[in-house]
């Protein structure tokens, strides 16, 4: 039997996770455990990159992410999560590779560019900013992961990831490459809007949570924007348009026609199908809350899943460092 493939997955931890990540990230993780070796890392110190100054909510933010993984169905015997800020190997195999890789070539990073744009960054950029995509390079050399399951705006990173994995082994280990050369992995889902309509993202203050009560998701549901158009029940509606019929497509599959043909003709008003939106919703997430009810009132849970994950990353992370350092000649 051909040992299964590995993959890293990471995130920042924003804390409580939103719909977009579930849909978008998440559930691909889920279904991708058992066809691969999955490790999950929790990326914390990438959280600096671009807001250095508020450190003390990053172990917070970090457990309630955690808690969503869990209560999502990762499963962390199967698949380790992990903190990067707990295993000292990703800085060091962050300055090796530093040295492999030009400023010139990181500044031409489009992703980074964005965000330069984005934050109004200009002359005000770290250092450690311009090289987060060496130490993310360093996060998947580590385990030899084979591939990374990313959105779109990370693909320029795992092109550094591998140009990183080919130079050090032509460099220092020609004969016997200690990296895999890491694939990206699109996730292909369709755009998931906030309730504005816009991106769902924390920032924007649009999102449903995760963990969001069924009340809370009946409440946000009805603030939703929906087709301009269509004003009161009885006028014709543009599904295709609605950022509500977006959400039924994920959660409404077997009723995705009659709803269609109810907002079509005006048959079917606004309040109507959004309180079947979320009754859909709230039954689909049945399972997760029921789950992430329990993860909130035994805390330790939690601890042990991320403190046994951390231990197995420290050992493979070690063993690829003692590669390294032979790799290159150090004692
Ligand atoms: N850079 C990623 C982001 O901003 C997070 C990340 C850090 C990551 N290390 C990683 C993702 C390793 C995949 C693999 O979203």
């Amino acid at each position: 039997m051909t040992p299964k493939k590995r993959i890293l997955s990471g995130m920042r931890p924003t804390g409580k996770l939103h719909l977009g990540n579930l849909v978008g990230a998440l559930e691909n993780w889920v279904k991708l455990q058992d066809q691969y070796e999955n490790y999950h890392l929790v990326a914390d110190w990438h959280t600096l990159t671009t807001d250095c100054e508020h450190t003390k909510s990053i172990h917070e933010n970090t457990l309630e992410m955690v808690m969503d993984w869990v209560a999502a169905g990762i499963d962390p015997v199967k698949s380790p999560i992990f903190v990067q800020s707990q295993v000292k190997q990703h800085a060091e195999l962050n300055l090796l590779l530093s040295m492999l890789i030009t400023t010139s070539r990181l500044e031409r990073n489009p992703t980074l560019k964005e965000q330069v744009r984005d934050l109004n960054l200009d002359s005000r950029m770290s250092l450690g900013h311009l090289g987060y995509p060496v130490l993310q390079a360093a996060d998947i050399l580590l385990y030899k992961g084979d591939a990374v399951p990313v959105g779109e705006d990370q693909l320029p990173h795992i092109e550094i990831a591998r140009e990183l994995a080919r130079r050090f082994n032509l460099l220092y280990a020609p004969e016997n490459p200690v990296f895999p050369e890491p694939d990206g992995m699109l996730t292909h889902f369709p755009r998931f809007p906030g309730l504005d309509g816009n991106r769902m993202s924390k920032s924007l203050g649009n999102t449903l949570l995760i963990s969001d009560s069924p009340d809370e998701i009946k409440k946000k549901l009805r603030g939703a924007v929906t087709d301009p158009q269509k004003v009161r029940k009885g006028d014709p509606g543009r599904p295709d348009v609605c950022l509500v019929f977006t959400y039924h497509k994920r959660f409404s599959t077997g009723q995705l026609h009659e709803i269609r043909e109810g907002c079509e003709s005006g048959a079917l008003g606004c309040v109507d199908c959004k309180s079947k939106c979320a009754v859909n919703m709230i039954e689909l997430l049945g399972p997760i809350h029921e789950k992430r009810h329990y993860l909130e009132a035994n805390p330790n849970i939690i601890r042990d899943i991320i403190e046994d994950g951390n231990a197995r990353a420290r050992n493979v992370a070690a063993q690829t460092m003692g590669e390294v350092h032979e790799a290159m000649g150090f004692g």
